[in-house]
């Protein structure tokens, strides 16, 4: 059977930030559950509930974690559905069929003889996304194979490799070099020594290249992705291949080691996590996920009782802040814009359709961390810490509160202040239309502000009655575009 998950609007649910009255999809979180979920071939499965106007429907089901499209797994069962043994039996078969063709230790053997092979015979299979050795050539006859790979071209997996975009399992989406260099320097100037990099292969491939080529900067990194490509570029302890919305290690045990190793050396000692999950994934599953990476560090601690949390940057669009901040409470947003080379939407500054909407949340005091002033960030004394220059700090919240750079709030302020009303509404709809996440999101707080507003303004009236006329069109303009600006 199919699972309903892409019909139920999963994406869509988890997009927004008030649930109260919304219906989609919910996932029921691990701790919640009695029984162990079923597993399919990306590991077990999650619970999910479908909500109908802000209320749960009894019947829940488990679907596959990874992929948010029946097409790319179409796992699906009642949570109070009994299999029968053969059907059981054939799931197990189905799972085990679509497990990768080799194991992680047959790929590191191939890998260690493809890099002896002469640069001649050294080639890959392009339709295949394969390293070919020569007893392999026969079978790719007539593909697009690419010759002569050098080293270097070994070290860049991510530019040899065709990104997996599809939005609903791997949305693999690279960073650009702007924001990977920001990212290392970054790293270097925090002086962290390795990186757990979870879903960020660009990453992690040039945190080794530039630790291969300067002693100065020697990060260590461990790439934990769901792409099973990977693995033919990287020995045992660089590579885990993994899922991040249920914390399983396909390779068993001993891949599980290789993560806790890595988390715990130098008694946890100057190791962060770096995260950029595909945008279409659950909050939950993913925090979920986050907590066990960090107890594993943790265990690794010498006190039980230590208050240290272990450096996380959670790479994620803007509008999840309050979702994020929900799971992990000290984190906070930086301005950042992080960018990518193969979304053309999501640039940085003027050159992208739009701007980038992800940042990054960090529990990292933001104070220590420094935005390239030559971009145009700023910083600001008053909130110590950096901010894009367009964020001007508002007297009244005393803090630089805008989420999403100048362009909404160009737009928000010229609706409030400036147009006359048929035109606001037309500016209202360019609005929607541009940052549909925006609206969503602030909609409720906005309702909630007016609500209070309007109270306030209420009570105002009653004692002062004669004051209410006083007050100016202009400045209840004003006083919206505030509320606009900062909600
Ligand atoms: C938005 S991309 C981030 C890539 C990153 N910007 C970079 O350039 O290094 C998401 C990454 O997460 C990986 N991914 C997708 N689903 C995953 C899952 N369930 N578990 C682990 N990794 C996953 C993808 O393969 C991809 O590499």
């Amino acid at each position: 059977m199919a699972a309903p998950r892409e019909q139920l609007g999963i994406v869509e649910a988890e997009g927004k930030s008030d649930r109260q009255g919304s219906s989609g999809v919910e996932v029921v979180l691990p701790s919640d559950l009695s029984t162990p979920a079923p597993m399919c071939p990306h590991g077990p499965t999650l619970l999910f509930v479908k909500v109908n106007q802000g209320k749960e429907e009894t019947r829940r089901f488990y679907a596959c974690s990874a992929c948010r499209d029946r097409k790319d797994c179409n796992f699906f069962q009642w949570e109070d559905e009994k299999l029968s043994e053969a059907r059981l039996a054939a799931r197990e078969a189905h799972n085990r069929r679509c497990q990768p063709p080799l194991s992680r230790i047959q790929c590191v053997e191939r890998y260690l003889r493809f890099i002896e092979l002469p640069l001649s015979q050294r080639t890959f299979c392009q339709r295949c996304q394969q390293l070919l050795l020569p007893a392999e050539w026969e079978d790719h006859r007539g593909h697009q194979v690419v010759g002569d790979v050098s080293v270097t071209q070994l070290r860049r997996p991510s530019q040899l490799l065709y990104p997996l975009e599809n939005k609903k399992t791997n949305a693999q989406y690279l960073f650009a070099d702007r924001t990977c260099q920001f990212l290392i320097d970054l790293l270097c100037a925090l002086g962290f020594r390795r990186a757990l990099c979870v879903g960020t292969p660009r990453l992690h491939e040039l945190i080794r290249l530039k630790a291969s080529g300067d002693m100065k900067s020697n990060i260590k990194s461990l790439l934990l992705d769901i792409d099973f490509r990977y693995s033919q570029f990287y020995m045992e302890d660089s590579f885990c291949h993994y899922n991040m919305f249920n914390h399983h290690f396909f390779d068993g045990k001993a891949a599980l080691e290789v993560c806790r190793t890595f988390l715990q050396e130098d008694k946890g000692e100057g190791v962060i996590m770096v995260t950029d999950p595909p945008f279409g994934g659950l909050v939950e599953p993913l925090a979920v996920t986050f907590k066990k990476l960090i107890a594993m560090w943790k265990e690794g601690q010498s006190q039980d009782n230590n208050p240290k949390e272990l450096p996380i940057f959670w790479i994620f669009p803007y509008f999840f802040e309050s979702r994020i901040c929900q799971f992990f409470p000290s984190f906070c947003m930086l301005d950042y814009q992080v960018d990518y080379d193969n979304h053309a939407l999501y640039k940085h500054g003027k050159t992208g359709r739009k701007q980038s909407p992800v940042r990054i949340f960090t529990n990292i005091p933001p104070s220590k961390i420094i935005l390239p002033v030559e971009e145009g960030y700023r910083f600001c004394p008053l909130c110590q810490r950096y901010v894009s220059l367009e964020n001007e700090h508002c007297e009244h919240c005393n803090s630089c509160t805008s989420k999403h750079g100048s362009t909404v709030a160009f737009a928000t302020t010229v609706l409030f202040q400036i147009i006359p009303a048929k035109a606001q509404r037309m500016a209202a709809l360019f609005v929607k239309k541009m940052f549909p996440e925006y609206i969503a999101i602030h909609k409720t707080a906005r309702k909630q502000k007016q609500r209070k507003s309007n109270k306030m303004k209420m009570e105002t009236t009653k004692g002062q009655s004669m004051n209410h006329t006083s007050v100016t069109r202009k400045k209840k303009r004003r006083e919206r575009a505030h509320q606009y600006l900062c909600s």
